[in-house]
């Protein structure tokens, strides 16, 4: 029963969309400043064995961006004449081990340019370094297991970073669905659950890759979180997990990744969310079961516990939904208005979930 309303109420939320609120962030994130050279500087730079071929032609992979304070850039084409005059507006990268002199040794890349607009007719370095990203709601995907640290990854657009923490969250997942067979396992679980939480695990592999894809798509590097496994806990510690990570949380990830399916401009990330949509639907209607298994086995106390829980976890994802969300997010990686994303919580909140 649970399933068909939960299904129904998804394909009635996949409507016409609102202006929004969420953000992306992962861990780290690049961030690019731009600062005019002084006249002193003086350096000999080689540049990035790409950006020497328009200047130098395809034979040569060697060559260097000539420094001397603001006065024009010209390029050594490693002792050959250059095939054209360094043009008077250009923007040369350099190779990242070239970055310390001029940005320092924090740098992840530089550029030397004089055509920065902010600093017109000048001449400037663009150094770029990892900054922590905002701690904003991103990502909602998979459950989250207990022991989870995220790591940093490399993004310098939204869109990137966003993909690549539903990467981090995708992979988790799959560990978190290895610990609930062992924990399902250990207490004596219906086998029709233990199997369906061993498939949600190699559905959660899949996802990583297909969500690896994306953040690569977006020029984002996405990283894998660590994830500590641990004993089988007590039924009163899986139902717990289960209704904040699977009823609540990752209902509500399967509800994203229909939105994202149906409505992102991108038709990569609407063919592979749309994918993933099938099977996190299904992940949401295995925590509705093994909340009503566990709830079988729990005493009033407990139940009153989890009951507790579901209602906590529902007001900290309402309060997280609620901020800002760029364009980009909403367009390109199709993540639903915040009037959808509210009202599907709040169904969802009255009508499934839990037992
Ligand atoms: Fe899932
Ligand atoms: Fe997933």
């Amino acid at each position: 029963m649970k399933s068909r309303v939960f299904r129904a109420l998804i394909q009635s939320m996949l409507v016409a969309a609102a202006p929004l609120s969420l953000q992306a962030g992962c861990g780290t994130c690049v961030k690019t400043e731009p600062t005019p050279l002084s006249a002193e500087a003086s350096l000999r730079l080689r540049m990035a064995t790409w950006a020497c071929e328009p200047f130098c032609g395809p034979d040569v992979t060697v060559c260097s961006v000539i420094v001397a304070g603001q006065s024009p850039l010209s390029i050594d084409c490693n002792g050959k004449p250059p095939m054209m005059p360094v043009p008077s507006r250009v923007s040369a990268e350099l190779m990242l081990d070239e970055c310390a002199p001029l940005c320092g040794a924090q740098a992840v890349a530089c550029t030397i340019s004089n055509q920065d607009t902010r600093y017109p007719g000048e001449v400037v370095r663009l150094c770029s370094t990892n900054y922590s990203c905002p701690q904003t709601p991103g990502a909602i995907a998979g459950r989250r297991p207990a022991d989870m640290q995220r790591a940093d990854c490399i993004a310098d657009h939204e869109v990137g970073a966003f993909f690549a923490e539903t990467c981090q969250l995708e992979a988790a997942a799959v560990t978190a669905f290895a610990i609930l067979a062992d924990e399902l396992r250990a207490h004596g679980a219906p086998a029709e659950l233990i199997a369906a939480a061993e498939q949600a695990e190699r559905d959660e592999v899949r996802h990583t890759q297909m969500t690896a894809a994306l953040a690569q798509r977006f020029a984002a590097v996405p990283s894998l979180p660590t994830v500590q496994r641990h004993a089988p806990r007590p039924l009163l510690a899986m139902a717990l997990e289960n209704v904040v990570e699977g009823c609540v949380r990752e209902a509500y990830g399967a509800f994203v990744a229909s939105w994202q399916g149906e409505y992102a401009d991108d038709a990569k990330v609407r063919a592979i969310m749309a994918r993933i949509a099938r099977d996190e639907i299904q992940h949401a209607e295995l925590s509705f079961a093994i909340d009503a298994w566990l709830a079988s086995k729990l005493n009033k106390d407990e139940r009153a516990r989890v009951e507790q829980a579901r209602e906590a976890a529902f007001r900290e994802l309402s309060s997280e939904l609620d901020r800002p969300l760029s364009p980009s997010l909403r367009s390109t990686a199709g993540l639903p208005p915040s009037t959808a994303a509210q009202a599907f919580l709040h169904a969802h909140a009255q009508q499934i979930c839990c037992a």
